[in-house]
């Protein structure tokens, strides 16, 4: 169960704050702007991963979208141990207590992310001196004191941590990371209980890409029973939710939430976003960044199709229907930036295209599907 504090402020302090922002948008005389979080109210929170420097300048396009339009944010790199915990003896702060700050500022609820994840991990965490693997005892040192330390500093102040990120692969699998190989599945559960040890108000989260793959599901699914088996504490599963224009199915999503939700833990989305642009398939030779992209990123210069436009409004209208449809088992909805214009598809897998995947565009307006809803909820 989640602590008892945000219990209380994702019920009953989201639906006043709902009621108020709806019904003040309905007074003509009130400024109020349209707001998708007072439209989503109580049914689950809805966030955006934002970097350090995006909120650092109080007028922005993107701190005024986040203030407006959603109640909880994430770090989009700050947290990450190569940038937060760079040397064995360094911790750099300075980016994870600036989101801290603007999240309690503004009455937003903050995310963790990521506490342990075989990328972006600072290169010296699983090796000794002469560069090969530290000792289980050595490396299993290094993540107690790690997650002591980062989830210490912020206890009280993140509502859940992502403790363990990409730790499955397709087939079902572990990940054969660093971590892995000098600990095996060991270390997730080991993550686990420092965590709770170090902040237990804290809800704990696994987080992972694909989870509509049948493989990496039921290994999940699995996961989840080991961890319950040794008495250890698992709060919901974060669904990334990073999706192309033609996968997956909004059918495979919804079965991989429902099989979660019915091993009595919180679902998330947490890294919403869907690519407008076509699928670069595993096997491109991308090599030829300026030929990849001609091929990739047809479009530009000029704008996406109208009837692409609308094919991308349409598959996510389709999705978030899905998020609303299970409101009761979905605790929140997070899309993996503030606007196209900072998303990190742009420059992901060909760099240099120009994507279109979040709820707000480039100029800082909703996209379609969700303005329609912020209408309809506000107008009721
Ligand atoms: C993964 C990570 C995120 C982010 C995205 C791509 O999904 O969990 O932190 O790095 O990749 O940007």
């Amino acid at each position: 169960m989640p602590p008892a504090t945000f219990r209380l402020f994702s019920s009953a302090t989201i639906l006043a704050l709902a009621l108020v922002a709806c019904s003040q948008q309905n007074n003509a005389d009130q400024a109020t702007p349209p707001s998708l979080k007072a439209a989503v109210g109580d049914r689950f929170t809805i966030g955006a991963a934002a970097s350090a420097p995006q909120i650092a300048t109080p007028d922005s396009q993107a701190v005024r979208i986040l203030t407006t339009h959603f109640n909880s944010i994430v770090a989009e790199n700050c947290m990450k141990c190569e940038v937060i915990h760079p040397h064995p003896d360094t911790y750099d702060f300075a980016g994870a207590d600036s989101i801290v700050a603007f999240a309690q500022e503004n009455d937003m609820e903050l995310i963790g992310h990521c506490l342990l994840w075989h990328s972006q991990m600072a290169p010296w965490f699983c090796v000794d001196s002469l560069g090969g693997n530290v000792s289980p005892e050595v490396l299993r040192q290094r993540i107690r004191d790690h997650i002591y330390t980062i989830v210490g500093r912020y206890k009280g102040k993140v509502r859940g941590w992502d403790v363990c990120n990409e730790v499955i692969v397709e087939d079902g699998s572990y990940r054969q990371s660093p971590l892995y190989q000098i600990l095996g599945s060991e270390f997730i559960f080991d993550a686990l209980r420092f965590a709770n040890e170090a902040d237990p108000d804290a809800e704990l989260y696994l987080n992972d890409y694909g989870m509509t793959a049948p493989g990496r599901r039921d290994a999940y699914l699995a996961l989840i029973d080991s961890i319950k088996a040794r008495g250890l504490r698992i709060d919901a599963i974060g669904m990334q939710g990073h999706m192309g224009i033609d996968y997956p199915t909004v059918d495979e999503f919804e079965q991989s939430m429902l099989a979660f939700a019915g091993k009595q833990v919180g679902v998330m989305v947490t890294e919403w976003d869907m690519s407008i642009l076509p699928t670069v398939s595993t096997s491109a030779n991308i090599s030829d960044v300026a030929q990849a992209r001609k091929e990739y990123d047809p479009y530009w210069p000029n704008a996406v199709p109208d009837s692409m436009a609308e094919t991308w409004n349409n598959r996510m209208a389709s999705f978030w229907n899905l998020f609303l449809k299970h409101s009761d088992i979905l605790r929140r909805v997070t899309a993996w930036g503030v606007t196209d214009a900072s998303s990190w598809k742009n420059d992901f897998p060909v760099p240099g295209r120009h994507d279109e995947p979040l709820l707000f565009d480039r100029q800082g307006q909703p996209k379609p599907f969700i303005k329609e809803f912020i209408n309809k909820e506000c107008n009721k």
